[in-house]
């Protein structure tokens, strides 16, 4: 399973890149109000840092304005991958734009149904929400697990990203059901990291060391 970091906010983005552990980022209209920057600005800055797909969604609902923004956030850069929302416009889209080669992350995804629409419309990834799902009492990593089963039994090559984590859980839960991407928050990869015993190991060879040296 790939790592993609989901947020944009460019600190994070550029110490998780220095970890060398993400080859992706993925955005969404929230993370990026949440920097109060120039959308276009954002993204350029990002394409200057990671080099893989960099998903930006348009804010459009209907299709013709849909295509509109895309055409215009794919010129920004060749690693651009547009999300566009699970609706009818949504498809009509895809359509076209997987047409035109241009990439799309299908978003907002909450069931097998949906995302099998979505790939067959030409998506190149689709956006399981496992944590949002979770939030409303289904458990989210199901719907991932059956979407993998589904794209593999019937051979279809579009990216599962597990998207909506939490937690560390989430990822493990989200590796263990196949997704081949886990899109994960700045603050959930610090959480991976971390394991107090690994601490303690370091604190015991450290003195341990010193002890040698005195
Ligand atoms: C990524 O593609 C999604 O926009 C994001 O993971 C949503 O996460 P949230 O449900 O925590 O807002």
């Amino acid at each position: 399973m790939k790592l993609f970091i989901d947020t944009a906010n460019i600190d994070e983005i550029k110490e998780i890149n220095q970890w060398g552990v993400i080859c992706g980022v993925t955005t969404n209209p929230s993370l990026i109000a949440k920097e109060g920057r120039d959308f276009k600005e954002v993204l350029k800055e990002i394409t200057g840092i990671v080099d893989g797909p960099i998903s930006a969604e348009v804010i459009s609902l209907k299709w013709e304005g849909m295509l509109e923004e895309a055409r215009a956030l794919a010129s920004i850069h060749p690693n651009i991958v547009i999300k566009i929302p699970m609706t009818k416009d949504g498809l009509k889209a895809v359509k076209i734009l997987s047409k035109e080669g241009i990439k799309t992350n299908v978003t907002l995804i909450f069931s097998p149904n949906q995302a099998l629409l979505a790939a067959r419309a030409g998506a190149d990834y689709v956006s399981p929400f496992i944590g949002r799902l979770d939030d409303i009492g289904n458990e989210g990593i199901y719907v991932v697990k059956d979407i993998v089963d589904i794209f593999t039994l019937h051979g279809i090559n579009t990216n599962v990203i597990a998207a909506s984590i939490r937690h560390p859980v989430h990822v493990i839960e989200a590796a263990k059901a196949g997704a081949h991407i886990a899109t994960i928050p700045y603050n959930v990869f610090v959480q991976m990291l971390s394991h107090p015993l690994t601490d303690i190991g370091i604190d015991k060879f450290l003195k341990d060391w010193e002890e040698l040296n005195k």
